[in-house]
């Protein structure tokens, strides 16, 4: 005897019982969104009726119990759900997980705080369902010169630059490539899944770029509005996960984001010694202790620029930011000693001082860079 229950076993009559599988995915990223999920709940129910839908919640275990909120619901009505991660924070993330729990065709993102107009979505899967496109995005900027009210002059300003930025490394004509309102073929994401970062705000911009063939972008109008409660995540360390997103597609995805940070920041640990050194030498120190002492400063503030931006999603605090400081500098002495090892290999093999220097150095960013990244953070 088997347990085994194979598809067709289903009577007709369960199938007949059994609720129609949902057309549309809607996955709505949240973090402190408690007072806005049911009013959201209620706009979808609206304006998706008749339409086989299901809504996906990823809350990051928000303080304010957000997913005890969204699971209140969900016991009432099963086309809610929620997942929700602990441990971890990002909104790319949160997206993709909620993404990759959809068995529907099509799969809708939008924010939980009411700022993306949710009577956009039908019009979103018709253009879908009648093969138009492969992606539909809602714009912030389709109309000429239409300026979103919900975002502050300076973030405006960010946008506008991040904009620009993405449709040259993108070489797609979209106006909102940023954007966090947009609907999809599933399969689309599908194929590239593997290739998404987790890390960072632009999902939308990293499945477009992704992509081994372009896809039919079809763009639709809408004005962000405020958002409803609470208040923004998005800060100026956003702009910076950005601008690693962007080289890292520009490395071909060679190069993950933080190897970029990480060796964005050795490199302003060079002027930050030899600044050290400069002053070690004001200060009357000797030449070796000057220079020792412009190490100590540069690994120290190497490693806390790192833990704030680098690292930021798994900072270390507290006792965890001592420990790793003198792991760190552990790890970062024994890459000095690599670096020369193999500088000093290559110039017997080779005696080109800068080729040696540099194969030296790249080595021992390249340990620091491993080694830290596994015992460190
Ligand atoms: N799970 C999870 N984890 N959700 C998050 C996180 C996180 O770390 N950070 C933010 N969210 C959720 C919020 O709760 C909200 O529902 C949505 O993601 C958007 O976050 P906001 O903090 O409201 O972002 P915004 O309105 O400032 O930014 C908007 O514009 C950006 C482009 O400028 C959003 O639409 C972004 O998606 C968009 O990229
Ligand atoms: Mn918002």
């Amino acid at each position: 005897m088997t347990l085994e229950r194979r598809p067709d076993a289903l009577t007709p009559e369960a199938a007949a019982q059994a609720p129609e599988s949902p057309g549309l995915t809607v996955v709505i990223p949240t973090f402190n969104e408690r007072e806005n999920v049911a009013v959201l709940v209620d706009r979808l129910e609206t304006v998706l009726a008749g339409i086989a839908w299901e809504a996906v919640f990823v809350d990051d275990d928000s303080p304010d119990g957000t997913a005890a909120a969204v699971k209140a619901l969900a016991t009432s009505d099963s086309r809610i759900h929620c997942l929700r991660r602990v441990g971890r924070r990002g909104l790319a993330g949160a997206v993709l997980d909620g993404m990759m729990m959809s068995a529907a065709p099509h799969l809708a993102v939008m924010d939980a705080d009411l700022q993306h107009d949710e009577r956009l979505l039908p019009r979103m899967l018709a253009l879908l369902d009648a093969g138009q496109a492969d992606l539909v995005v809602a714009s912030r900027y389709l109309e000429a010169g239409a300026e979103p009210e919900g975002l502050s002059p300076s973030r405006r300003l960010g946008s506008r630059v991040a904009v620009a930025i993405a449709r040259r490394v993108l070489r797609a004509d979209i106006s909102d490539p940023v954007s966090g309102f947009f609907m999809i073929r599933r399969e689309a994401v599908d194929r590239v899944a593997q290739r998404l970062s987790d890390q960072g705000f632009k999902i939308l911009f990293d499945i477009i770029a992704s992509q081994p063939a372009p896809l039919r972008i079809v763009e639709l109008p809408f004005d962000f509005g405020r958002r409803r409660a609470g208040a923004s995540k998005l800060d100026s360390r956003i702009v910076i996960d950005y601008l690693g997103l962007v080289f890292s597609k520009l490395s071909g995805g060679l190069l993950p984001p933080r190897a970029l940070f990480f060796a964005l920041v050795g490199t302003c640990g060079l002027v930050v010694h030899l600044i050290s050194l400069r002053i070690g030498l004001a200060l009357g120190l000797a030449f070796i202790s000057a220079q020792g002492a412009a190490a100590v400063v540069a690994m120290t503030s190497n490693y806390l620029v790192n833990n704030a931006i680098t690292y930021r999603d798994r900072r270390l605090h507290g006792w965890k930011l001592i420990t790793g400081y003198l792991k760190f500098c552990g790890l970062c002495g024994l890459g000095l000693v690599a670096n020369v090892a193999v500088a000093g290999l290559v110039h017997q093999f080779e005696p080109i001082w800068w080729l040696a220097g540099a194969a030296g150095a790249l080595f021992g960013a390249a340990w620091n860079y491993v080694t830290t990244f596994l015992a460190v953070w």
